[in-house]
């Protein structure tokens, strides 16, 4: 075992559904106002996938962009991760139906359940098959159309999520960019607030459940808010401090998107000045686990990601679940 290795993000790509649906068009929908959600949320637009649009499909052209950026092609791939809570089906995972849309035959596929810090579990199951010197090139994908489980009549859920896709490749490193840490966390006790019923083995699908709209999600917003300031807010601190690293040594703070006031709260409690926080919920709404991806991706593509750079990731979803990661760009 080469417990020495590092690993390190090698490229990645984000995708989103062309479709966009404004606040102004879910003030047709519902009792709403582009007011209510702008200012209780941050968000403005969201973009959303066609009936016959799947997560695997949404991954797959993000995979395919970060291979391209990874200049490496889907046979140098060893293991595919895809972090999604809206897979295609039960089974097969949505990582075999990616890995097979990409040309990637014969070799490892996982999905995680871990809702929105699904991207950073992926990330650092990936760091460790590479400490281990297992593999070499594993993509972590994070893949959601939300809008199939969103409940079109509640106003209380349908105005916060989005469709979008992120991907990235992770490589053994040869220089000084590398996962640095990672914090993870969860706890069940928290599983009345966010959640779907049924689908699964507590309540098969049934004409009742279909009748009873317990296929779309559920949530208790506020509840959650209150939990998410404050599991971003002590993991974000808990991985600099055991890092030793200071709060202005941070470029770049890329946080889970679900609200601008609960990004602002932990920023607060991190000192950070606004330009070191990355903001893009307004275009794309909570879109789960391919939020930090699709926000990570998008910093690189405006350059505001440059090699060397110090980027803190943090993030909360159902389960609950909240982790942190530190990364060398
Ligand atoms: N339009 C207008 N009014 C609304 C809407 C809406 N879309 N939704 C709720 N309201 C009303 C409520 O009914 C309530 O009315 P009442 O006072 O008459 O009862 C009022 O607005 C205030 O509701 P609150 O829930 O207290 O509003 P809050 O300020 O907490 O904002 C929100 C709600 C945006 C959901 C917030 O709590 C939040 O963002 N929570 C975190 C959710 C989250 O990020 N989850 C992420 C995990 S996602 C995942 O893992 C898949």
């Amino acid at each position: 075992m080469k417990l020495d290795n590092h690993s390190y993000i090698a490229g990645i790509g984000y995708y989103v559904p062309k479709k966009i649906l404004t606040n102004f068009d879910l003030e047709k929908m519902v009792e709403t106002s582009d007011e209510w959600i702008t200012t209780r949320t941050g968000i403005k637009t969201r973009h959303i996938a066609e009936d016959n649009e799947t997560s695997s499909m949404l991954g797959t052209e993000a995979a395919k962009k970060a291979l391209l950026n990874a200049n490496l092609k889907p046979e140098d791939i060893d293991f595919t991760i895809v972090a999604t809570i809206t897979p295609d089906m039960i089974f097969p995972s949505t990582a075999a139906l990616i890995s097979n849309n990409l040309g990637i035959h014969g070799k490892a596929v996982l999905d995680i359940e871990a809702a929105c810090t699904g991207f950073i579990y992926g990330l650092s199951i990936a760091d460790q098959f590479i400490k281990t010197g297992k593999y070499k090139n594993i993509l972590v994908i994070a893949a959601e159309t939300l809008s199939k489980i969103t409940d079109w009549k509640d106003r209380n859920t349908c105005v916060l999520f989005g469709d979008g896709s992120g991907a990235a490749v992770v490589s053994v490193s040869k220089s000084e960019s590398k996962i640095i840490d990672f914090y993870l966390g969860g706890d069940g006790a928290y599983k009345d607030l966010l959640y779907i019923e049924a689908g699964g083995s507590l309540h098969p699908a049934s004409e009742e459940t279909v009748r009873n709209r317990m296929h779309y999600m559920k949530m208790k917003g506020n509840e959650t808010f209150k939990v998410a300031v404050t599991k971003m807010s002590e993991c974000a601190k808990e991985i600099l401090e055991r890092n030793n690293i200071k709060q202005d040594e941070i470029s770049l703070l890329i946080a889970h998107q679900a609200n601008e006031r609960i990004i602002r709260a932990v920023q607060k409690s991190l000192g950070l000045p606004d330009e070191k926080v990355y903001i893009n919920l307004d275009k794309y709404g909570n879109t789960s686990a391919a939020s930090i991806p699709i926000a990570l991706a998008e910093a690189v593509e405006k350059k505001l990601i440059n090699r060397g750079d110090l980027i803190l990731l943090v993030a909360f979803g159902g389960g609950l679940t909240w982790g942190s990661m530190l990364i060398k760009w």
